[in-house]
């Protein structure tokens, strides 16, 4: 079985993220299927490899996305059984919020070959650096929007909620490439089931080209229904309470520590 699969991320910013080992997987390729956020970072690709296949055209307007991930995972596991040395390069993390190189992967090791995914830099990672937010100080929760608005999930209001694909919210087809005011008015609703309307929240776009500034636009819940997003914005609802104290668990806790004390002070007159 001499075909082989390894997923890498570029990172956001172009040339700036991407790690010495993914460059070293693209560079040994036999071929790299990408996928890209922009055509200056497809070609910066090209110039690091002879064969580099874009995703990219099996997207299409009005195609559900379901079957374009079909397509991409096919054409990749095709060269794979090829026997060849196959490379997936996407930009970010191949592995956050990325469906695809997690399904390839997949279905490579239940076919035998070696698959595996390297570690790139996500948007998530920009975000964290450019808004000065520590998912560790009061926790965060993340989301695909639409996923958000499809099932029931537990808001926690005293933490951050980042919503991912906040450009296309509420798309059932899985086809568009926008989704417009009706459906942002929906997710508006939900949300103000536990944002007040006039919430500050952040549309937060990173650098895709050095050159570019990164968005972080401050603006109030309800301005969410005009606003301007891409397909690379995504939302940050900062906590509009604070963090309630569990006192059941502290006391718990206390009584353990209390305990813990006690025993070592007899432990200390023996
Ligand atoms: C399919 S996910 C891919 C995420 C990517 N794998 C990563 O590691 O960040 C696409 C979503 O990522 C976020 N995203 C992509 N590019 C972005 C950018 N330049 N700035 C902020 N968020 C971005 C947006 O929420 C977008 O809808």
């Amino acid at each position: 079985m001499s075909g082989s699969l390894v997923c890498v991320g570029l990172g956001m910013t172009l040339g700036a993220h991407i790690t010495p080992i993914c460059r070293s997987h693209i560079e040994q390729a036999d071929v790299v299927f990408s996928l890209m956020s922009n055509g200056l970072v497809q070609l910066w690709l090209e110039e690091m490899h002879s064969d580099v296949r874009s995703l990219q055209e099996y997207y299409q307007e009005g195609k559900s996305r379901t079957i374009s991930y079909d397509q991409m995972v096919s054409a990749i596991i095709f060269e794979i059984k090829a026997g060849k040395k196959v490379v997936g390069a996407f930009y970010g993390h191949p592995g956050v919020f990325a469906g695809v190189p997690h399904k390839t992967i997949q279905i490579a090791q239940q076919l035998g070959f070696s698959a595996y995914m390297e570690a790139g830099i996500s948007a998530e990672d920009c975000l964290i650096a450019d808004l000065g937010i520590d998912p560790g100080k009061v926790g965060c929760q993340q989301y695909e929007a639409s996923q958000f608005m499809f099932y029931q999930r537990i808001i926690d209001p005293s933490a951050q909620l980042i919503l991912w694909q906040i450009g296309v919210a509420g798309d059932k087809s899985l086809g568009k490439f926008a989704t417009g005011v009706a459906y942002r008015q929906v997710l508006l609703d939900l949300l103000t089931t536990t944002y007040p309307l006039n919430h500050q929240v952040i549309l937060y776009e990173a650098k895709v080209l050095p050159i570019d500034t990164v968005r972080k636009e401050t603006i109030l819940l309800s301005e969410l229904i005009d606003a301007k997003l891409s397909m690379h914005t995504t939302l940050v609802i900062p906590p509009c309470q604070a963090m309630q104290k569990n006192t059941a668990i502290l006391n718990k806790l206390a009584v353990i520590a209390q305990q813990e004390k006690d025993e070592y002070a007899q432990l200390e007159n023996t």
